[in-house]
């Protein structure tokens, strides 16, 4: 794993934003996993407004709310339309989320894991955390080898969401299907992006806690590639934070992104 502490959340932004054009332009037809959540709004912004190309990749998002049909404004595939794909010049029939509506969600979960197997896998998974420690919507105990399948959100996940359903956590359906935790491991990469003091103990935990399925998040210790980019608050609890400044300071590989760390 790498950490990668920024100056601030504008920089960590600007970096994770950076770090996927450059794989967009290096491989045009990859396959890149998203995430939705405030985060990753601004990730979302910088691509726009920065002309990154998507007209040859594929996408996958991590998750689906059960019960909100694609248009209903809540729904995180009006999400993607509202902050990326309306906004890029990327081929709606290669985006993909799981269908948050179907009468057989084990089915749907299925399908959507045969989906990512048909399109060679996921080069590139950005990640956000959650509160509860998630990633996707892999709640506490998620097995670290779960596939695509629905779970029930936590309520400090729905407290956390209730800004995005007029601050009502009791607006915020109650379950979701997400890829697993062993779907998410089996990305070629990932990026895990978490900004903010509210995400610094969460991420102690994800980073240099034990592994755990109490912490889902803690499984991204066993993936060979993982980079987590982390404003100057977020970082804040980590304990060997001075370690991973200078491992970023001496990387040659991060000279074209010094301005940010
Ligand atoms: C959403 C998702 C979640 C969020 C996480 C952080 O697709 O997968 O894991 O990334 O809840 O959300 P924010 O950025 O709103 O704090």
């Amino acid at each position: 794993m790498e950490v990668l502490p920024c100056k601030s959340r504008a920089d960590a932004v600007a970096l994770t934003a950076k770090l996927i054009g450059a794989r967009l332009e290096a491989t045009p037809d990859m396959v890149l996993g998203l995430a939705t959540g405030r985060t990753m709004e601004e990730v979302y912004d910088h691509l726009a407004t920065g002309g990154a190309r998507f007209d040859r990749c594929t996408t996958f998002n991590l998750d689906e709310y059960v019960g909100l049909p694609p248009e209903d404004p809540q729904s995180y595939a009006s999400y993607m339309a509202d902050h990326l794909f309306d906004r890029v010049d990327i081929d709606s029939a290669r985006t993909h989320l799981p269908d948050g509506m179907a009468t057989d969600l084990g089915q749907a979960a299925r399908d959507y894991e045969a989906r990512i197997a048909a399109a060679g896998g996921i080069d590139l998974q950005l990640l956000g955390i959650g509160a509860a420690g998630h990633i996707g919507f892999n709640e506490p105990l998620s097995a670290f080898r779960s596939r695509t399948r629905d779970k029930i959100l936590t309520p400090t996940t729905r407290d956390q969401n209730a800004g995005m359903f007029g601050g009502d956590a009791a607006r915020v359906p109650k379950r979701a299907l997400t890829m697993g935790v062993g779907t998410i491991l089996d990305s070629r990469e990932l990026i895990l992006l978490a900004c903010g003091a509210a995400k610094a103990q969460v991420i102690a935990r994800a980073v240099e806690g034990p592994l755990t399925s109490r912490v889902s998040a803690s499984a991204i210790q066993l993936h060979p590639a993982c980079k987590v980019i982390l404003d100057d608050e977020a970082a804040a609890a980590l304990e060997d934070i001075a370690y991973y400044r200078f491992v970023c300071a001496n990387e040659e590989k991060w000279n074209a992104y010094r301005s940010h760390l």
